[in-house]
């Protein structure tokens, strides 16, 4: 079952974003102070985004297990010509491993879409390293639009 996450799954939504920092970057050999203070603002990063309006969360229930889980995060940018500036990031894609393959990010990604509809969202847009799930997301009609500039810090 879809559905958004509530306060009670932060400790889930935590779980489910390490193992799928893990799989991508190895976060598994970050020394123990780093992990704990990961696992720590991640508590706080979702604990406010499950009560904020411009981010979503859908969790996809199996059971007493959550089996996927897709963020989407508004932003609101100057209107311009052609859209209202309002966007949304798909993030935090993760689908526990005995649960792929079934058509569950598929779901949640189209759910999540009717949803930011609804909110006035014009476009949605991400950024991965991972070849699926930039090929699923193809297959529900994204395209490959920009390179960004960044300048980190
Ligand atoms: C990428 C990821 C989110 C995909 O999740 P998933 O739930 O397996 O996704 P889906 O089942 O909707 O689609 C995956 C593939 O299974 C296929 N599929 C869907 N239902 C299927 C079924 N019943 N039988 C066989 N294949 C099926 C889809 O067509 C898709 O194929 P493709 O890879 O050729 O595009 C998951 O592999 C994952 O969490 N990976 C590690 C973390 C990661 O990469 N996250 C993304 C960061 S941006």
């Amino acid at each position: 079952m879809i559905r958004p996450a509530v306060p009670s799954d932060v400790p889930a939504l935590v779980r489910s974003r390490l193992a799928q920092q893990q799989e991508l970057y190895s976060v598994g050999n970050l020394d123990p102070d780093d992990q704990r203070r990961l696992q720590e603002r991640l508590s706080g990063y979702f604990a406010r985004a499950c009560v904020d309006d411009d981010a979503l969360f859908l969790v996809d229930e199996e059971g007493s297990a959550i089996a996927a889980i897709c963020g989407f995060s508004i932003e609101h940018q100057p209107p311009q010509i052609g859209d209202n500036g309002v966007y949304a990031y798909v993030c935090d894609a993760y689908t526990a491993p005995g649960f792929r393959r079934q058509g569950r990010m598929g779901r949640l990604v189209r759910a999540g879409t009717a949803e930011m509809r609804k909110r006035g969202v014009s476009a949605l847009y991400f950024d991965s390293i991972s070849e699926s799930m930039i090929r699923l997301c193809q297959g529900l009609g994204f395209e490959h639009r920009h390179d960004y500039y960044s300048l980190i810090f």
